[in-house]
C-alpha cells in the first residue's frame, strides 16, 4: 500500500508534528473557552482537530464533529447538526425529547439492513424557521448539563455566511455566550471571510474565541517523515530532493503528500533512488493527471479572471498597482475587485497580508504551461 495519504485526514503514525498547537486545542477548549482555527484548506486543519477530539474525549469530554461545507439550507443544516449530535448522545430518551421539543422537526428512528438503530428527522412542514435553529442550538448545552461536557467542533465555519439573510452569525454567537458547559472550536478555510468573521470589531464573533492560526509543517520533520516513508519500501531520497519537493508544492502538507504518492507509485517495485528527473516527471504527471478538471475550471473563467491568474503565477504583490495593472491588462478597477472577490471566494486564490497567491500549486503550474 501506497505510504502517503491525501485522500483522507492523517492518522496515527501517518500524522506528524502539530504537537504545541494540539496542546493548545485541548487545554483552551478544556479550561472551558472557545477558540478559532484557521488556515488554508489542505493545511492539515481537520486533521489536527480530530487528533485534539481524541485528547478530549480520553478526558471525559464529548466532542461533536459538523462539517458546515455540504449544508445549502436550513433543513439540511438541521439535519445535519442533529445527526452529529445524536452519534454522541448518551442518553436517547432525553434526546429524542430535546429533538421532539424543536418546532416542526420530529426525530425518527429508522432501522439500517443490519437492523442497526439510525436516526433521523422529518419537517412537519417544508420549511425550518430561523426560530427552530434557535432552539436547536441549545440542545449541546441542554446535553451537556447532565454533567458530561461537550466541545462542539464546526468545521468550514465560514459556510454560515450562507445563512447571513436570517442573522445566524449574531444568533449563534448570542447562543454559544450563554452556555457553560458547551465549548465551540471553529475552523474555517476561507481565511480571509474567517479573519472578517473573527478579528473585526463590529463583527458578532468578535473577540469570541481564542485564535490560533496554523502553518505549513516544519521542513526538517517533513523531510524526516519522506526520507524514512521511503526507506521502508528500500527507496533512497535525499534531502535536498525532499526540499525540492517540498518547494515545489508551496510547503502545502496535503500536495506533498500527493507528490510522494505519485513517486513511489513510479519507484515500485523496482527503483531504489529517487532522483532530480523523477521528481520532476511526477509533479508533471500529477498536472495531467487533473488537466481535463483544469481545463474546464479555466475555461469557466471571465477573461477578468483568466488574466489575474496568469499574472498571480508571477506575482500576487501590490495587484491594486497602477504597474501591475497595466502590466498584466487588468484595466478596470471593479471588474479586477470582482474577480478578486470571486477567486477568493470560490477558495482559488488566497489573501495574506496584501499579497495573493493560486492556492493549488499544480493548478499554478497548469496556468503557466498549459494556458
Ligand atoms: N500533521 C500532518 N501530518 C502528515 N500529513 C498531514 C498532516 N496534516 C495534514 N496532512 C496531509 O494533508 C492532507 C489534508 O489534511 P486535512 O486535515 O484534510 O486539511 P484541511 O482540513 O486543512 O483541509 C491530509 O490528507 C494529509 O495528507
Ligand atoms: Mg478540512
Amino acid at each position: 500500500m501506497n505510504p502517503f495519504n491525501y485522500i483522507s485526514i492523517a492518522e496515527g503514525d501517518s500524522f506528524y508534528d502539530r504537537k504545541e498547537e494540539t496542546k493548545r486545542i485541548v487545554d483552551t477548549l478544556q479550561g472551558g473557552n472557545n477558540m478559532v482555527l484557521f488556515a488554508p484548506r489542505r493545511y492539515g486543519k481537520t486533521s489536527l482537530v480530530y487528533r485534539a477530539m481524541q485528547q478530549l474525549e480520553d478526558q471525559g469530554i464529548s466532542c461533536v464533529y459538523i462539517d458546515l461545507m455540504p449544508v445549502y439550507s436550513l433543513e439540511s443544516f438541521a439535519e445535519l447538526y442533529l445527526q452529529a449530535l445524536y452519534k454522541k448522545q448518551s442518553a436517547l430518551d432525553k434526546f429524542i425529547q430535546l429533538v421532539s421539543a424543536l418546532k416542526n422537526i420530529r426525530p425518527k428512528m429508522l432501522f439500517d439492513n443490519f437492523g442497526n438503530p439510525e436516526f433521523g428527522i422529518e419537517f412537519a412542514e417544508p420549511k425550518v424557521t430561523i426560530a427552530t435553529i434557535a432552539e436547536m442550538l441549545d440542545i449541546p448545552e441542554q446535553m451537556a448539563q447532565d454533567g458530561k461536557r461537550i466541545v462542539v467542533v464546526l468545521d468550514e465555519f465560514q459556510e454560515i455566511r450562507k445563512f447571513n439573510k436570517y442573522g445566524l452569525e449574531a444568533l449563534m454567537r448570542s447562543k454559544i455566550q450563554l452556555q457553560h458547559h458547551a465549548n465551540y472550536l471553529f475552523l474555517g478555510s476561507k481565511t480571509h471571510i474567517m479573519q472578517d468573521m473573527f478579528l473585526e470589531k463590529n463583527r458578532p464573533f468578535y473577540s469570541s474565541a481564542s485564535i490560533l492560526q496554523i502553518s505549513t509543517l516544519p521542513e526538517q520533520e517533513t523531510i524526516d517523515f519522506i526520507t524514512s516513508r521511503f526507506a521502508a519500501s528500500d527507496i533512497r531520497i535525499s534531502e535536498e530532493l525532499c526540499r525540492t519537493i517540498i518547494t515545489r508544492v508551496d510547503n502545502i502538507p496535503y500536495y506533498i503528500q500527493l507528490l510522494c504518492a505519485e513517486i513511489w507509485q513510479y519507484m515500485m517495485p523496482d527503483l531504489h533512488e529517487v532522483n532530480a528527473d523523477i521528481v520532476n516527471e511526477c509533479f508533471v504527471r500529477a498536472v495531467e493527471m487533473k488537466s481535463d478538471y483544469y481545463f474546464e475550471r479555466t475555461d469557466r473563467l471571465s477573461p477578468m479572471q483568466k488574466r489575474l491568474l496568469i499574472a498571480l503565477t508571477r506575482s500576487g504583490e501590490n495587484i491594486y498597482s497602477m504597474d501591475y495593472i497595466r502590466r498584466n491588462q487588468l484595466v478596470g478597477a471593479s471588474s479586477l475587485q470582482k474577480a478578486v472577490a470571486v477567486l477568493l471566494d470560490d477558495g482559488t486564490i488566497d489573501k495574506k497580508g496584501t499579497t495573493y497567491s493560486i492556492c493549488d500549486p499544480f493548478y499554478k503550474y497548469y496556468l503557466t504551461h498549459y494556458a
